[in-house]
């Protein structure tokens, strides 16, 4: 039997396991449970044994695995390498007598054990009582090896205690890539110890724009960075947590603080030349100049940034940089002639180039967003395609890997309700725009870019982003990420075919609990809106139904839901509502069509209102002009029907049908 319904109700894990088996019974979990580890383990022994502690109130015992008596009530921790599974795979079994957790390594041993914390209740106090387990059998693996989450702490700064918890969270999902954005045009956030002036300065800005006006200023400087102590100590806790931290530091663009820190850096023969730290968001023109002196300090960062992270992979942005700058400097013309290059494009590849040999002499890979190939691509390069999906093709066709983080699908710091309803409830709720839900997000098919089994391998992942401009605080960050990180950690760990979303929505209730016992400031997801008229009439149209605008939400009772018709009209065209019973008194129909969608704001140019008493005769009770009609109907009316009496070239909006 799969489980799924143990206690009639789907088990709250997200990622959901790869392969589970459900068995008879159940493990009592309770304070005297203790831990027995292989000694490979003992970090992530620790780590457990302080999660179980902060569930039951009490220290757990841990004790080393030679042994080898098993304990009266234990969780045992092993590794197995000859275990056929990808790395970081792991297999669990509950069973009465007690859980056994055997890692292919030690990261797979450590996923196991956030698989086990998400069975454990999130919220019981557990000081005298015990947990049922159910019993079960999983085997579980990775589909991808990067399971990323950036954070942009150059729009704004968040304490390293937080970030700790977010990595913690992460964790918990088996996320295991922080993307830090350390660099901005708005600030620098990361100690160099060879430039000072990049915190003393770029760490520091005059002015924000202030929720609800993205083009104004808050007159407030705002600042603050990360020392290095401070960096060693987040990539510790992260390392132990098998989290990887990839540092980003933006090239040649979104360099405006570093310009600002060291102006000899930038362009300085361009006209009106004047750096300095940003105050407002977007897209800005300072960019570092083709200089050797650029070289070098560039190199003295990243061999810095590399001393402090460990990982393999070195982000160095390359996006949005603007070549205004570039094409007024004589200075930048004249490299491009010494080096045979075309244009600024192929600039930004020399530049992007040369980091990449740097990197590649201290033995790291250079990841950069998708910009980095126009001009062609470092062979070792990895893109991170965060615009149009089809950029991940640039990449593939020359042999380079991706990682895939779009825009479209995988951006937090869009939306998650329609703006309307956030900025009802304070300008606070503001974000950058777009739209993207949980189930968006859940539906996006990272490989799907992948045009054969080759391309697929080098697919490594998937990434969502939390660029911070409308984040001022944690509490902000943390109602963008939640629960939308679920999302995606489970289309990063689970293969597509295996997805199925409204077993995920019913496990994420159960995981939201989990994170409101943590005091996770989570949004609501956004679940859409049932297809279905507000008292059981039937509606039925001869339109074809535009991108989930049903038609039953023209007869829905909510404001924010609408009928839209996918295509022109024709004249006969119609809208047919059937009312669940005949109106009891004589009542007026009003219905306004059309929103902001086109030049018409698709309303109904000619047309009728009819009702009928039996739902075969119709009657006129009024005519569409400038897209909105009303009438009288009598009691005993069954029927309304909205009837197009000429062809239009525009498609059709119905919000409401309102009868009072
Ligand atoms: C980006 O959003 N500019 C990578």
């Amino acid at each position: 039997m799969l489980v799924g319904t143990v206690f009639g109700q789907s088990l709250p894990l997200i990622p959901k396991p790869k392969s589970m088996q459900a068995q008879e019974g159940s493990f009592a979990f309770s304070a005297t449970t203790a831990i027995r580890f292989d000694r490979k383990l003992t970090g992530e022994a620790e780590l457990l044994s302080a999660q179980f502690g902060s569930l039951t109130g009490q220290k757990t015992k841990a004790v080393a695995e030679e042994l080898k008596i098993m304990l009266q009530s234990e969780v045992a921790l092993d590794i197995d390498e000859t275990l056929p599974l990808k790395a970081g795979g792991y297999q669990l079994s509950v069973t009465p007598r007690g859980i056994k957790i055997i890692g292919k390594d030690a990261e797979g041993a450590f996923w196991g054990m956030q698989t086990l914390m998400q069975l454990l209740p999130a919220d019981l106090p557990m000081k005298q009582a015990s947990a049922a387990i159910p019993a079960l059998a999983i085997s579980d693996e990775p589909e991808f090896g990067w399971r990323g989450m950036h954070l942009d702490c150059g729009r704004h700064f968040f304490p390293i205690e937080d970030l700790k918890k977010f990595i913690d969270q992460m964790a918990f999902h088996k996320l295991n890539v922080f993307h830090w954005h350390l660099t901005e045009d708005q600030g620098w956030r990361i100690e160099i110890k060879k430039y000072p002036k990049l915190t003393e300065v770029g760490g520091f800005r005059a002015s924000s724009p202030p929720y609800g006006n993205r083009n104004s200023d808050d007159g407030k400087r705002y600042g603050g960075f990360y020392t290095q102590e401070q960096i060693k100590d987040l990539v510790a806790y992260a390392t132990k947590r098998h989290v990887t931290i990839v540092p980003e530091i933006e090239l040649p663009g979104h360099a405006a603080a570093a310009i600002a820190a060291y102006p000899e850096l930038g362009n300085t023969d361009v006209p009106g030349y004047a750096p300095k730290v940003m105050t407002r968001w977007g897209v800005h023109p300072y960019t570092f100049a083709p200089k050797e002196e650029t070289f070098t300090f560039l190199e003295n960062v990243l061999t810095e940034v590399c001393e402090l992270f460990p990982s393999r992979f070195i982000h160095i942005g390359g996006d949005e940089a603007p070549k205004n700058q570039w094409n007024q400097s004589k200075f930048a013309k004249e490299v491009m002639t010494r080096e045979g290059l075309k244009n600024a494009d192929e600039l930004q590849s020399y530049f992007i180039g040369r980091i990449e040999k740097f990197l590649a002499s201290k033995k790291r890979n250079l990841i950069g967003w998708d910009e980095i190939q126009e001009g062609g691509l470092p062979k070792s390069a990895t893109m991170m395609v965060w615009r149009d999906v089809n950029w991940a093709h640039h990449a593939l066709d020359k042999g380079n890997t991706v990682v895939m983080a779009p825009n479209a699908y995988a951006y937090l710091d869009h939306y998650q309700h329609p703006a309307s309803v956030e900025l009802a409830k304070g300008a606070e709720y503001e974000a950058i725009g777009g739209f993207l839900t949980v189930e968006k997000l859940y539906n996006y098919d990272p490989a799907s870019i992948g045009r054969n089994d080759d391309e697929r391998k080098r697919i490594l992942g998937v990434q969502a982003q939390l660029w911070t401009e409308y984040m001022k605080d944690w509490k902000k960050v943390e109602y963008m990420a939640f629960p939308r990180i679920a999302a995606l950690a489970e289309i990063a760990w689970l293969p597509t075919a295996q997805k199925n979303y409204p077993d995920f929505r019913a496990r994420l209730n159960g995981v939201m609990k989990h994170y409101d016992a943590a005091g996770i400031n989570r949004a609501t997801p956004n679940d859409p809106p049932k297809k279905e008229t507000k008292d059981g009439s039937k509606i039925e149209t001869s339109l074809n139904v535009h991108d989930g605008h049903a038609i039953e939400f023209a007869f829905d009772g909510k404001a924010e839901t609408f009928f839209w018709a996918a295509r022109e009209l024709k004249k006969d065209d119609h809208v047919t509502l059937k009312l669940a019973s005949p109106i009891a008194k004589e009542s007026t129909v009003t219905v306004q069509t059309g929103g902001k969608a086109s030049a018409n704001g698709d309303r109904l140019e000619q047309g009728n209102l009819q009702s009928s008493v039996d739902g075969k005769e119709w009657k006129n009770i009024g005519n569409f002009t400038e897209g909105k009609a009303s009438g009288k109907i009598p009691t005993g009316t069954k029927a309304v029907r909205i009837l197009v009496t000429a062809p239009q070239k525009y498609w059709l909006i119905i919000h409401e049908i309102v009868i009072e």
